[in-house]
């Protein structure tokens, strides 16, 4: 065996760096060497190290700014720091900041290759723990909860999901609101290599570009007006974990093409900064929109789209599987009682007749929200239909539906289904109907007024 563990040595004094290399070649080292703290910002971003051994004093870049980089970088990597001027204090807080030794100048050469061959060992130990805890987490999926659903549809989606999530594919899920977009996002998360990581997420939609910009890439001080500091980027923070973009198709033009640097290049730059910075992160992105749609408006980049489509996962809404309301119901009752610490409620007949009907437009987020306003309307173990939120148990049916059965309906019929369906949909709030529908309020209140003189659409 023959491996060899490399080093990083960081000086500004270059006959230091020369007595180094060939003392530590010669105890089998991999040696590569910076002069000065800023070529060595340069190497620790470009390169894996095994370990980084630093002088503390150096002009611009000292050794403690080379600490939080390695540090940033992996932090299983054991820095070093050598000091001419050792005080005790500083000696503490190297250590506090994560220094895995702090040595002081002159030392003899053995003194300095036992820690060294330490830092090897104990670097060895925490890849190894690493590796085992996901080889755990990979045996045992079972400790990750698993989505709800048992329908064919999200079944294929869960599947699929777990087909890619140990892969570093970036994945794009679509789906109407509700329907479940993050929470597969943190599944493909939590089964992959870099569960370990974080997994940070921004909604793209909710920020103004220039802000959304510098959460994402960073900036450095100066930058722009109120940059006082440099700050890391959001892709910088989530190193080594994923990022979950949501509403990917809101983001403005100018960081469509951003972030496509990031995906091809796996690099980005900081606002006001002039050089890439590594990104190390896998990409889920989200979106309710339809971005084919979007890509014929003129409104988002075909060629983003195709590089964010990698894995395309599909969530389908609520209404169209129907099979996974029970599941849901009974899931989300529980998860309702025991954050109360109570017995979890259950839906009586009539109640649960007007869920499973219901279009729920707002998918399980909607359930979701109609089951906690049911339970607290509720005292005792069963959850009436006068419990559930107005538009659920108003109409049973959502009347498009319904008149489908009709071979030839009538433009009147059509009309009056789409209305009465909007009404639903907006709460059976008239003003609010009318408004979607781009119509006089009185207009609409007419409408209804006849239709309650005529007889029930049969089904
Ligand atoms: N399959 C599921 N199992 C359990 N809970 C779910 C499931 N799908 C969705 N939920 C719950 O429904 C709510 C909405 O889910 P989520 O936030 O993932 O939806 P979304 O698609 O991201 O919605 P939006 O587009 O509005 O952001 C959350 O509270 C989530 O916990
Ligand atoms: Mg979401």
């Amino acid at each position: 065996m023959s491996y060899k563990p490399s080093v990083l040595v960081v000086d500004d004094e270059s006959g230091i760096l020369d007595t180094l290399r060939i003392l530590l070649r010669n105890e089998g080292f991999e040696v590569a060497t910076a002069q000065g703290g800023k070529a060595g910002l340069e190497q620790i971003r470009s390169g894996a190290h095994d370990i980084i051994l630093s002088d503390v004093r150096m002009p611009q870049v000292s050794g403690l700014d080379i600490l939080t980089a390695a540090r940033e970088q992996d932090p299983m990597t054991p820095v070093i720091l050598m000091t001419a001027q050792a005080s005790l204090q500083s000696a503490i807080s190297a250590v506090n900041s994560g220094a895995f030794y702090y040595i002081q100048k002159p030392f003899s050469n053995d003194e300095l290759v036992a820690i060294l061959r330490r830092a090897c060992e104990y670097r060895a130990v925490k890849v190894e723990n690493t590796q085992l805890k996901q080889e755990i987490r990979r045996r045992d999926k079972t400790t990750i909860a698993r989505p709800i659903g048992k329908s064919k549809r999200f079944l294929d989606v869960l599947k699929l999901a777990e087909h890619v999530s140990p892969t570093d594919s970036t994945v794009l899920i679509q789906g109407e609101s509700g329907t479940g977009k993050e929470v597969i996002a943190r599944y493909i998360h939590n089964l992959s290599s870099r569960s370990d990581g974080p997994f940070l997420s921004i909604n793209c939609g909710a920020l103004p570009e220039n802000l959304l910009e510098s959460e994402l890439f960073g900036h450095v001080k100066g930058s722009f007006t109120g940059a006082v500091r440099d700050k890391q980027g959001l892709f910088a923070a989530a190193r080594g974990g994923s990022f979950f973009l949501d509403e990917v198709g809101e983001m403005p033009a100018s960081l469509q093409v951003k972030l496509l640097r990031v995906l091809q290049e796996r690099e980005a730059i900081p606002v006001g900064a002039t050089e890439a910075i590594p990104v190390d992160v896998r990409i889920i992105a989200a979106t309710n929109r339809e971005l084919e749609e979007e890509i014929r408006r003129g409104n988002f980049r075909s060629d983003l789209f195709y590089r964010l489509n990698v894995i395309a996962l599909n969530l389908p809404p609520l209404r169209e599987r129907r099979d996974d309301l029970l599941l849901l119901i009974e899931a989300l009752l529980q998860n309702l009682a025991s954050e109360t610490g109570t017995e979890p409620k259950a839906l009586a007949a009539e109640a649960l007749d007007a869920v499973m009907v219901y279009e729920w437009p707002g998918n399980v987020r909607e359930l979701e929200n109609a089951l906690e306003h049911a339970v607290v309307l509720t005292r005792g173990s069963l959850i009436e239909a006068a419990s559930l939120p107005e538009r659920i148990t108003k109409r049973r049916k959502e009347p498009l539906v319904a008149e489908r059965s009709y071979r030839n309906p009538t433009l009147e019929v059509i009309e009056r289904a789409y209305i009465m369906w909007v009404l639903q949909a907006e709460g059976g709030n008239k003003t609010r109907a009318a408004e979607v529908l781009g119509i006089d309020p009185s207009t609409l209140y007419r409408k209804l007024s006849r239709y309650e003189e005529q007889v029930e659409v049969k089904v």
